[in-house]
């Protein structure tokens, strides 16, 4: 399919054609030396880079951490991972993502949007300065973690395609290589992955696109080479390795809600006070490290992930016990 350019890309700043190694060019075009690893927070240094992590990013916006709580370490972050295209088990995505091709990417632009079509990854990223954002990431299955990630707001780019007026949400789409995915083999869920958001979530500004974390590009266990962080709701919403964007005017199926519409809704918000059917929420396993950090802490469950504050607006009126 054609390769597209967005808008707000000057001619000058075009990557030429067929340069597409995704991280020297991520690198080139965001990137500087290793001195962009200094400062991106505890735990950072002192982990080995694991062997498909990427280089170091350029970060033009360190925020601080608001969280106010120990970071996980990278180790963690890199080996403890739900990404079952590469396996179920929490090592199988580390273990067995070393054949994924991250690079080249390009993602499709589809739906209700003035401006649509193929873009290669290099141009979508360009005009967006990476900023570190320091989020509690809750999964459903009661584990958190507490991860620097590196990316930029996702209604920046959403909105450089002039979404149209019929666009009330937005589908995402993760790739689908049987090839390089040996998870994709089972049918544990409908593949590929897919997620979706209300067009408003997607908008705010908490939601994130991200390259990489602990200031470096993603690993492909975590997603590379662009992955959706939403840190106000279960983990499942950030789908990994996106290829397709898309507007529309319904609700997207989304993979989870498809596969066990009981247990995964489409909104996903973290809720202490409405339980899995197979477990409680109430209270999470905060993972610090690997080892002994693995069991973690339990501590309590807060309403939007400990972000309600910010996001609980969008959601007035609703029936969130309903509406999971
Ligand atoms: N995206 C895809 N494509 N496939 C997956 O299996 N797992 C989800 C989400 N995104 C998943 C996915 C789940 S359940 C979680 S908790 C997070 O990724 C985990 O992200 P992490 O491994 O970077 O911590």
């Amino acid at each position: 399919m054609l390769i597209r350019r967005p808008p707000d890309i000057l001619p000058g700043e075009i990557t030429p054609e067929g340069v597409h190694r995704r991280r020297r060019a991520i690198l080139k075009a965001l990137a500087l030396g290793p001195l962009a690893l200094a400062g991106c927070g505890r735990g950072a240094e002192s982990q080995a880079v694991p062997a498909d992590g990427g280089g170091a990013l350029e970060i033009a916006k360190r925020g601080a951490n608001v969280v106010g709580e120990p970071m996980t370490d990278m180790d963690a972050a890199t080996r403890y991972n739900n990404y079952y295209e590469f396996g179920t088990a929490k090592d199988d995505p580390a273990k067995n993502s070393g054949r994924f091709r991250p690079e080249p990417w390009s993602v499709e632009i589809a739906g209700e949007a003035e401006i649509t079509g193929r873009f290669a990854l290099e141009d979508l990223l360009k005009p967006h300065p990476l900023e570190e954002r320091v989020y509690r990431m809750r999964c459903v299955e009661a584990w958190s973690m507490v991860i620097p990630w590196v990316g930029f707001p996702l209604g920046d780019l959403l909105k450089r395609f002039r979404p149209t007026s019929k666009a009330k949400y937005v589908a995402f789409t993760t790739v689908n290589r049987p090839g390089e995915m040996p998870g994709l083999a089972y049918p544990v869920l409908d593949w590929p992955y897919t997620e979706g958001l209300r067009i408003d979530e997607a908008m705010h500004p908490l939601a994130i696109l991200a390259v990489g974390l602990y200031g470096r590009t993603l690993p492909n266990q975590n997603g590379a080479p662009l992955r959706l962080v939403l840190p106000w709701k279960y983990g499942f919403k950030g789908i990994k390795s996106i290829v397709r964007i898309a507007f529309t005017e319904r609700q997207p199926a989304t993979a989870w809600n498809r596969a066990a519409p009981d247990e995964y809704g489409f909104y996903a918000n973290v809720n202490p006070a409405v339980d899995h059917p197979r477990w409680s929420q109430a209270t999470e396993r905060r993972i610090t490290g690997t080892g002994f950090g693995l069991f973690g802490n339990r501590i309590a469950t807060r309403p939007f992930n400990g972000y309600a504050e910010q996001v609980a607006s969008l959601y007035a009126g609703m029936d969130l016990r309903r509406d999971f």
